[in-house]
């Protein structure tokens, strides 16, 4: 596949009021195009509605113009809080193994890693991950799961099985 085409979903009722200025979504944008090697499309800012959530995950979908879209904020217990609800409403298939492998390498930081409710799936040929809000923990979410990530949105292009990611157990060793 050619470059991977990224949405960056900033949720936060302060940041989308103006309140205060959204770093998380910015940094994101720095790691796709330094670390993935992919291309921003959009970035956008949105309060904490489900609606809203939900309609611009389904917009973004639709628009074929991204393979994956990376939210930020809006994972926690505080009752505004409603990404994982609107992210469950649009992918059609969930990946565990991403959300695990974040909750996973963020325990190593902090106990309060076990407070992101973050999912991660697909819908149609585009992948969804739920970040946690502050710049530190979406940054340390994402480096959780990026040494998968290009191989895995391969996958889900139709790429096939790549010869560089197949398993070749070692006959001597079985
Ligand atoms: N994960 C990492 N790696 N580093 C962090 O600092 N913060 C946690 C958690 N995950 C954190 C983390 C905290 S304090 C919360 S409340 C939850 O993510 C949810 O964050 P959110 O409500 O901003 O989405």
């Amino acid at each position: 596949m050619g470059r991977i085409r990224v949405g960056v979903l900033t949720i936060s009722d302060r940041a989308s009021a103006g309140e205060y200025q959204d770093a998380s979504g910015p940094l994101l944008q720095r790691m796709v195009t330094g670390l993935l090697g992919g291309e921003v499309e959009l970035a956008v800012t949105i309060p904490d509605e489900l609606d809203a959530i939900r309609d611009k995950l389904l917009e973004w979908v639709g628009s074929d113009r991204m393979d994956l879209i990376l939210t930020t904020g809006g994972t926690g217990f505080a009752p505004r809080d409603v990404t994982p609800e609107a992210t469950r409403q649009v992918i059609e298939r969930e990946t565990p193994g991403l959300a695990e492998a974040m909750r996973l390498a963020s325990l190593e930081v902090t106990p309060f890693a076990m407070l992101s409710r973050g999912v991660a799936g697909i819908r149609g040929r585009v992948l969804i991950v739920n970040l946690p809000g502050s710049p530190k923990a979406a940054r340390e979410n994402l480096n959780a799961i990026l040494p998968a990530l290009s191989h895995g949105l391969e996958l889900l292009a139709g790429g096939g099985t790549d010869a560089g990611h197949q398993y070749r157990p070692n006959k001597d060793r079985i």
